[in-house]
C-alpha cells in the first residue's frame, strides 16, 4: 500500500520538530517519536546506542553544546516508502557559533537517515543514522591516498619544528641553569665575605702590630750600634728577626684565605685532588660562623668539632665539596638562629661538624638543634628553588646544587631530622 502524502509530509515536520526541540534543550521533544528500542547512530565519538534511555542520557549531558550555539538547516528531505516501514533522507546543515557569526561545521552538510516503522498504528522512529562525508576526498574519490599521505607528512613536519623549538627552549633553560647556579655561587660567596673579613683581621692585626714593634726595635739597634754596644746589637737583631717570621706567619694565614676565597669564586678547575677533609670542614664552618655573626650581632651558637684524624686526604673537587659544607653549615646555623628567637628557656643553639671514615667512606655530619624538617616538606627540600625562607634570605638552590655535587662524586647526601629536635645532614663520600 502506497503511503499518503500526506503522511510522508507529517513525518517530514515530525522530524524538523524534533530537532527544534533539541535545539531549545528539550529533550522530551526532541526524543518524543523514539521507538523504545531505537538504535542510534550519530557523528561524535561514543554516539552510538542501542535503546531510547542511553540515547537521552547522552543527550542531555551535551545540550550545553547546543542550546543557544548551535543552529540546524535542513536543506532537503525525502521520505522513500517500503510498505510496513519508511526512510527519511534528510540532508542537513550545522552551523556554529563562533562571535558574531555562525559557521558551517566541516563546511559541509551532514546526512541523517531516520528509519520510520509504524507500531500499534503509531509511527516512530527504529533506527537514526547521522554521518559528514569524507571531507578528505575530492570530487570522483573514493579514498584520497595522496591527500591522507600529504597530511601525514604537514604532521611530520609540524612535529619535527616542534622538536627542534623545545630542543632550543632545553638549551635556553640549560643556560639560565648555569647562570642561576653562578648567581648562587655568588649568593654563598656575600656569606662568606663577612667571615672572611673577620678571618683577615686577626692575622692582619699581628702583622701591623710586629711591624710596628720592629720599627722601634730598629731605632733601638741604631741607637746601640752608634754606642758600639755589640752585645745589644745582636740581641735587638735576634729579636726583630723573630717578628719577621710572625708577620711572614700571619702574611701567609692571610694569603691562604684570600687563595680560598679566590678558588671559591673561580669557575670549579673540575679536578679531583687529595683533600685535607678535616680542614676544609673546619674551614668552612668557621667562615660561616663569623660571616652571620657579622651580619647578624645577637647570633651566637656553640660550634663543635669532632674530626677522624685517621682519615687523611681524600680525593676530591675540593670547590664544590666545600661549597656542600658550607651551604649546609649556613643553613643549620639558620636553623639554630631561628630557633632561638623563640625565647625557648636554657636553648644552646649548636652545630657540629663530625667526620669519619667507615670502610671505604668517609662520612661528614653536619647537625644543628633547630626546629627540625617538617615531614610534609621533607621530600621537597633537595629540589631546585625550594626555600621556606623569606625572600631575599633564600633562593632554594643550596641543597639542590649539593646534591648534585655529591651525586657527581659518587657519594650520598642524606638527610635524618626530628620535628622541634634538629637536623643531621650526612654527606657520605667514597674513599676509592
Ligand atoms: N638544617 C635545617 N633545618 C631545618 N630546615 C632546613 C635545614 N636545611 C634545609 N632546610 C629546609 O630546606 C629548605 C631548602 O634549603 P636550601 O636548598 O639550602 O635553600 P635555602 O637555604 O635557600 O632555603 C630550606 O628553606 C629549609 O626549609
Ligand atoms: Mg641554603
Amino acid at each position: 500500500m502506497e503511503l499518503q502524502p500526506e503522511i510522508k509530509e507529517q513525518l517530514i515536520l515530525k522530524n524538523i520538530n524534533q530537532f527544534k526541540a533539541y535545539l531549545r534543550g528539550d529533550i522530551d521533544g526532541f526524543t518524543q517519536y523514539w521507538a523504545d528500542n531505537i538504535i542510534c547512530h550519530g557523528t561524535a565519538k561514543g554516539e552510538s546506542f542501542r535503546n531510547k534511555v542511553s540515547a537521552k542520557e547522552f543527550y542531555s549531558k551535551t545540550l550545553d553544546q547546543v542550546v543557544d550555539v548551535l543552529k540546524i538547516e535542513h536543506k532537503h528531505s525525502e521520505v522513500v516508502d517500503f510498505g510496513h516501514y519508511c526512510i527519511l533522507n534528510d540532508d542537513i546543515e550545522f552551523y556554529m557559533q563562533e562571535g558574531d557569526k555562525w559557521i558551517l561545521v566541516y563546511d559541509i552538510p551532514a546526512r541523517l537517515t531516520t528509519v520510520w516503522s509504524q507500531i500499534e498504528g503509531e509511527w516512530l522512529q527504529t533506527h537514526i543514522h547521522c554521518s559528514f562525508p569524507d571531507i578528505n576526498t575530492t570530487e570522483g574519490e573514493q579514498f584520497n591516498y595522496q591527500n591522507v599521505k600529504d597530511e601525514n607528512a604537514k604532521l611530520k613536519l609540524a612535529v619535527d619544528q616542534r622538536t627542534a623549538e623545545l630542543n632550543q627552549s632545553l638549551k635556553n633553560l640549560m643556560a639560565t641553569q648555569v647562570q642561576l647556579i653562578h648567581s648562587e655561587k655568588m649568593a654563598s660567596l656575600g656569606e662568606l665575605t663577612a667571615g672572611i673579613a673577620h678571618e683577615i683581621q686577626n692575622p692582619l692585626n699581628f702583622v701591623n702590630n710586629f711591624a710596628d714593634v720592629n720599627v722601634e726595635l730598629i731605632e733601638e739597634l741604631e741607637t746601640e750600634a752608634n754606642k758600639g754596644n755589640l752585645e745589644e746589637v745582636k740581641l735587638l737583631a735576634k729579636d726583630i728577626k723573630e717578628n719577621e717570621t710572625k708577620i711572614t706567619h700571619h702574611g701567609k694565614r692571610a694569603d691562604a684565605i684570600v687563595k680560598n676565597m679566590l678558588q671559591h669564586s673561580r669557575k670549579t678547575s673540575g679536578q679531583k685532588e687529595p683533600t685535607d677533609i678535616n680542614a676544609l670542614a673546619d674551614e668552612y664552618l668557621r667562615l660561616a660562623y663569623h660571616g652571620l655573626r657579622a651580619k647578624n650581632i645577637d647570633f651566637n651558637a656553640t660550634m663543635k668539632t669532632d674530626f677522624d684524624e685517621s682519615i687523611g686526604e681524600i680525593k676530591i673537587i675540593p670547590q664544590d665539596i666545600g661549597r656542600v659544607i658550607l651551604n649546609l653549615i649556613t643553613n643549620a646555623f639558620y636553623a639554630v638562629n631561628e630557633k632561638s628567637k623563640q625565647g625557648i628557656a636554657d636553648y644552646d643553639p649548636t652545630v657540629s661538624v663530625v667526620t669519619k671514615k667507615v670502610n671505604h667512606q668517609v662520612e661528614i655530619r653536619v647537625t644543628d638543634n633547630g626546629n627540625g624538617i617538617p615531614p610534609n616538606i621533607l621530600d621537597k627540600i633537595f629540589q631546585p628553588f625550594f626555600t621556606t625562607k623569606p625572600t631575599g634570605q633564600g633562593t632554594g638552590l643550596g641543597l639542590s646544587l649539593s646534591y648534585d655535587f655529591v651525586k657527581a662524586h659518587r657519594g650520598e647526601l642524606k638527610v635524618e631530622t626530628e620535628e622541634g629536635e634538629g637536623s643531621t645532614f650526612i654527606i657520605e663520600l667514597p674513599t676509592v
